[in-house]
């Protein structure tokens, strides 16, 4: 009998390769506030979330949810406008399904990115981060359950989730672009809610540099179907009882729309270079 996660995925691909024959290289999860960067692609084909049959459908303002297929200099990459987070309830398996759905359409590299909260002391909003380890032990793991064997092994190693290679190339090109770059461990909780600042003293204890509500577990899902994976945090604000501010989800998104110029330069010129 075949695995129900591998039947889902297995029926969400046909649904896209009924649409499409794109073969990417490289796939992107644009986090919130971070989702027009499409306008920058040569535009083959948009599939909406909601074309494909059994898809996650996500339920932020400010997610858009569809699928972007298209060149960015030459380079064939599908972009994810909207992601769904465990927090809307969806199960993990869910939650990972659109990045295993991509590795099946081709994509051998994996680019995350995402709004995220500054626990280290040294950041500042604004700033983007460079994900070099992460701790996603709050969340459960997308891997529970019986392993999907066609994506991967049982057990997998997490030597190296984020590509040191990839990280060298990012930091190289914003250099380049004059655009400062932090670097440091994304911890994933559960949200919806922001972190107390018991929690965040927490987090920072147990070295994380930056909190957020997604990536951990799609890194997770990409290390076990063999995915290449990087990733860059917007820091969008310090989190919770490091500055006077109380945190609110519209100062999130305009920062991000600020910063939304350098990161499209970024992702553009990196991308270009995978
Ligand atoms: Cl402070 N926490 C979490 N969990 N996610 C965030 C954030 C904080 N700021 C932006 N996204």
């Amino acid at each position: 009998m075949m695995n129900p996660v591998y039947e889902k995925l297995q029926s969400c691909l046909a649904s896209v390769r009924e649409k499409t024959d794109f073969i990417p290289r490289v796939a992107l999860i644009l986090g919130s506030g971070l989702g027009d960067y499409a306008e920058e692609i040569e535009i083959r084909e948009i599939i909406p979330y909601e074309e494909i049959q059994g898809f996650p459908v996500s339920t932020v303002p400010g997610h858009k949810g569809r699928f972007i297929l298209g060149y960015i200099n030459k380079v064939p990459v599908i972009i994810m406008q909207g992601r769904v987070h465990y927090y809307e309830g969806y199960s993990m398996t869910d939650v990972v399904l659109p990045v295993r759905l991509m590795k099946l359409l081709g994509a051998e590299i994996l680019f995350l990115t995402n709004a995220a909260g500054g626990v280290n002391f040294q950041f500042q909003a604004g700033d983007f981060m460079v994900i070099t380890d992460q701790i996603a032990s709050f969340v459960p793991s997308p891997l529970i359950g019986p392993n999907v064997s066609q994506l991967g092994e049982r057990f997998s190693d997490m030597s190296e989730i984020y590509d040191k290679d990839l990280q060298d190339l990012l930091f190289h090109t914003a250099k380049e672009l004059d655009i400062p770059l932090q670097k440091g461990v994304y911890i994933q909780l559960t949200g919806p809610n922001y972190e107390s600042p018991a929690e965040v003293r927490m987090c920072r204890s147990l070295g994380a540099d930056a909190v957020g509500m997604s990536t951990a577990c799609e890194a997770i899902a990409a290390n076990h179907c063999g995915m290449k994976i990087c990733g860059i945090s917007c820091i969008t604000n310090l989190a919770c009882g490091m500055s006077e501010n109380p945190l609110n989800h519209k100062e999130v998104q305009e920062i991000a729309d600020k910063k939304a110029p350098d990161f499209k330069r970024l992702l553009t010129a990196a991308i270009s270079r995978m």
